[in-house]
């Protein structure tokens, strides 16, 4: 634990933090010492985690409100802040559900600034002060539904896949700064967004948000990707190293086809 808030401290930013996978990254990461810079559209709630964080693990935490879509609001943001930021997990997403033909134009655009732009920014932002330092880490949320074509959520499928493959390239490439990038693809995940999008019962594989948040960060500087989760791990080795890629698309859209 000492290691990791030397290496990535003293300021972590979660980037989503207001709820679920967000609000479990946010206080796994205050539980290994680190301090918080906690962003979400919904104050109330930062505020509430941001307090009860600081007083259950003794560490500074500091709350903004910001709309991730505006990477204008959030490079202001950054250069007001002072403090050494060591860490980001980029943990926000916007991923509406419903097929290509009714998806309005905003939305689309609300998909690639929230879950492709910001992310990418962000990155460039942050790693180049951490580039140096010689010294940091970058995690990117990611999804299983990003590793092949994904039915219903497509764009949102696009989306992670342009995490993972960013990930990946970095993980190579900034790591002789001393810098550790890591993608983190996800299969389902009990949280609020999950619950409100699930009409049926969870999936098979389903984790806490702890157990995912906990998982990614141990693998922090061990490798480009983790998939949280043995059955996830298993679901991602037929889907796409066995199966045919038609099949795997329609498993996918078997499993979205309930979603709404
Ligand atoms: N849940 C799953 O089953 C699952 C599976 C695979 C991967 N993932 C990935 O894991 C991550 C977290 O998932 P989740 O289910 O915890 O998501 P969620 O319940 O929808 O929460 C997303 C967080 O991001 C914040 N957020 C969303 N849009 C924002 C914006 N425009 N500006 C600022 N903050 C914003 C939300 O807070 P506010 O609403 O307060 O802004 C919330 O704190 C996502 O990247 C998702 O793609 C999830």
């Amino acid at each position: 634990m000492t290691d990791f808030k030397t290496k990535y401290g003293p300021w972590t930013l979660v980037a989503g933090a207001s709820e679920g996978l967000g609000a479990a990254f946010a206080e796994a990461l205050a539980s290994r010492g680190l301090n918080l810079i906690l962003i979400a559209r919904t104050q109330d709630k930062l505020e509430t985690l941001a307090q009860h964080l600081s007083n259950l693990y003794a560490v500074e935490t500091t709350a903004y409100s910001l709309d991730l879509a505006d990477f204008k609001a959030v490079k202001t943001f950054i250069s007001q802040h002072k403090e050494t930021i060591g860490l980001l997990v980029y943990n926000a997403a916007y991923s509406p559900i419903g097929y290509f033909e009714t998806m309005t134009e905003e939305r689309l655009e609300q998909i690639v600034d929230v879950n492709i732009k910001t992310p990418l920014l962000l990155t460039k932002l942050l790693s180049t002060e951490m580039i140096k330092k010689r010294q940091g880490g970058i995690v990117l949320m990611s999804s299983l539904a990003g590793t092949q074509g994904s039915p219903k959520i497509a764009t949102y499928a696009a989306s992670k896949a342009f995490n993972a493959i960013l990930a990946e390239g970095l993980w190579n490439e900034l790591r002789k700064h001393g810098i550790d990038v890591l993608a983190s693809c996800a299969g389902a995940i009990s949280t609020p967004g999950y619950k409100n999008a699930q009409s049926a019962k969870e999936a098979p594989g389903t984790l806490s948000a702890k157990k995912v948040a906990e998982s990614t960060l141990n693998s922090l500087g061990k490798g480009p990707t983790i998939i949280p989760g043995l059955t996830n791990k298993l679901a991602h080795f037929f889907m796409n190293r066995i199966f045919p890629r038609k099949w795997a698309i329609s498993i996918m859209d078997k499993n979205t086809k309930d979603l709404s």
